[in-house]
């Protein structure tokens, strides 16, 4: 009997070592396209409806200061998968490729990096990319599919490897039936995942609201802002779906679900008719690409774990997305990759409140390869400071560039701008540099350590790598190029 009871108790112990909780949660990500802050209800929209992503804050903790590490796509991605500042990796622009722009070319989230799906996998989870992927498909030649989802570490995809775009769409195409075959095949997937009982991670990686912007027809014409705010409210609807499928199929307590946008909302972004193709980042200044400013990378954060995660709270303090790789990996029990400087930190002490304050002191914010501001949280107070070194070089008058503001056009600053982000959430009234030099010096002592830190690596987006090359492009229908798509007949 003694014996028994020791072994029990030892097994508890390893699990819990080996694993936080006891139990392997399951992680659904739910990552939306250009979605800006101020697009969602419970962030403020008072004219779109988005019922199941409030419903999720509403059950779970809403962050309100979390961070993108770039303001567009695919540096964002790559620095989430990893928990590392896109630099790292070298997939950042060092000229007008800000992300990428061809299927066949040699630009991708590389190889070597290890993504938060690779670790997943180190214990036993099964693991999904459903949607827009957007790093890379191949490394050096056709066909070796280095940079496809399912060798950076999903066992399961479905989508498209690049991303939506404006010229893809046509009135009547299949488009319009992405989104729901995007939650057809989540719900699948966890179908099969309550037969199979392994632990998952499912990434819904949608292309609302990207543009070509194209809904089903329940959603057009029914929301109040165009075809835009349709996309919004068609994104919340297969939410809802996959939120549904998790209880129905028993998984509802026990998965982690992240909702989250990769960056903030295109403000540039219209259709050829004029439509409004773009949408609001609320109170922040600036949108998507515009580098530094907080409207590009101020994103939505909501987390909801019904066993573990308090709910309806709201949590103020400045976080990053790439903080989740971290977050994740420490609660699925995975090793972190050794010898690789990780950026992100665990956020479930904060989740939890088990702490009042965020892990980080300093967050960088990156246009590109170029530092343009960096933010510090003093470990006593309430203030967030923002210093600035680089601004996007705005249309005369405007915040906004003329499609989209370019990393190395931005303008230097003779003398950095100091905002304090809580009371100057727009960046409107920068303060007086002199009566704040003790913050400044603190702020700048870190952009210094933080900036030797960073190791030379292969840039992935320069020209050669980036541009389009006859001999990679994949074609199921040569010369027309126009595949069907072989499981959604439509
Ligand atoms: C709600 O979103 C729409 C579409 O982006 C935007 O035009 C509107 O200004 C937003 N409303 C608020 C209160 O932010
Ligand atoms: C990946 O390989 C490159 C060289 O090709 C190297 O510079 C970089 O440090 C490696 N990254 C990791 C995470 O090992």
């Amino acid at each position: 009997m003694e014996i028994l009871i020791a072994l029990l108790a030892l097994s508890a112990i390893t699990n819990i070592q080996g694993n936080p909780l006891g139990f392997k949660p399951n992680i659904v990500i739910l990552l939306a396209d250009d979605l800006g802050y101020g697009d969602v209800g419970c962030y403020g929209n008072t004219t779109l409806r988005t019922p199941n992503i409030d419903a999720l804050a509403q059950d779970g903790v809403k962050l309100t200061h979390h961070l993108a590490a770039e303001s567009v796509c695919s540096p964002s991605r790559a620095a989430m998968l990893t928990g590392r500042y896109p630099i790292r990796a070298g997939l950042v622009a060092t000229n007008r490729l800000r992300v990428n722009m061809f299927i066949a070319n040699y630009v991708g989230l590389p190889d070597n990096e290890t993504t938060i799906a690779e670790l997943a996998k180190t214990v036993g989870y099964k693991t999904a990319l459903i949607g827009k992927w957007h790093l890379g498909l191949s490394k050096e030649h056709y066909g070796d599919n280095k940079f496809h989802p399912m060798n950076q570490g999903f066992d399961y995809y479905y989508g498209h490897i690049l991303t939506n775009m404006k010229d893809f769409s046509r009135e009547g195409d299949r488009l319009e039936t992405l989104h729901d075959r995007y939650t057809k095949e989540g719900v699948q997937f966890l179908e099969e995942r309550s037969k199979d009982n392994n632990p998952f991670l499912l990434m819904m990686s949608y292309d609302h609201t990207h543009t070509a912007i194209r809904t089903s027809e329940r959603f057009r014409g029914k929301s109040k802002h165009g075809r835009y705010g349709d996309a919004v409210e068609e994104l919340d609807d297969g939410i809802g779906e996959i939120m549904t499928a998790l209880d129905r199929f028993g998984f509802g307590r026990n998965t982690l679900v992240y909702m989250t946008s990769d960056n903030g909302a295109h403000l540039e972004e219209s259709g050829v008719n004029g439509e409004v193709d773009g949408g609001s980042n609320g109170i922040f200044k600036g949108g998507k690409a515009h580098g530094a400013v907080d409207g590009g990378i101020r994103i939505p954060g909501i987390f909801r774990f019904p066993t573990v995660l308090p709910s309806n709270i709201v949590i103020d303090e400045p976080t990053m997305q790439l903080d989740t790789f971290t977050t994740f990996a420490n609660l699925i029990g995975a090793e972190l990759p050794k010898n690789v400087q990780i950026d992100g930190k665990d956020l479930m002490p904060l989740l939890k409140r088990k702490r009042s304050q965020t892990p980080h002191q300093f967050f960088y914010h990156y246009c590109g390869d170029i530092l343009q501001a960096a933010r510090y949280r003093p470990k006593s107070g309430n203030k967030v400071w923002k210093l600035v070194y680089e601004t996007p070089d705005y249309l005369p008058g405007q915040n906004r560039c003329t499609f989209a503001c370019m990393c190395f056009q931005s303008i230097k600053l003779e003398e950095p701008l100091l905002y304090e982000m809580v009371s100057d959430p727009g960046e409107e009234n920068p303060v007086n540099l002199k009566d704040h030099m003790k913050i400044v010096q603190i702020i700048q002592e870190a952009v210094k350590k933080h900036k030797e830190s960073i190791q030379p690596v292969p840039l992935m987006m320069t020209w050669y790598k980036g541009l389009w090359r006859p001999n990679m492009q994949p074609c199921c229908n040569f010369p027309y190029c126009n595949c069907k798509d072989p499981v959604h007949q439509s």
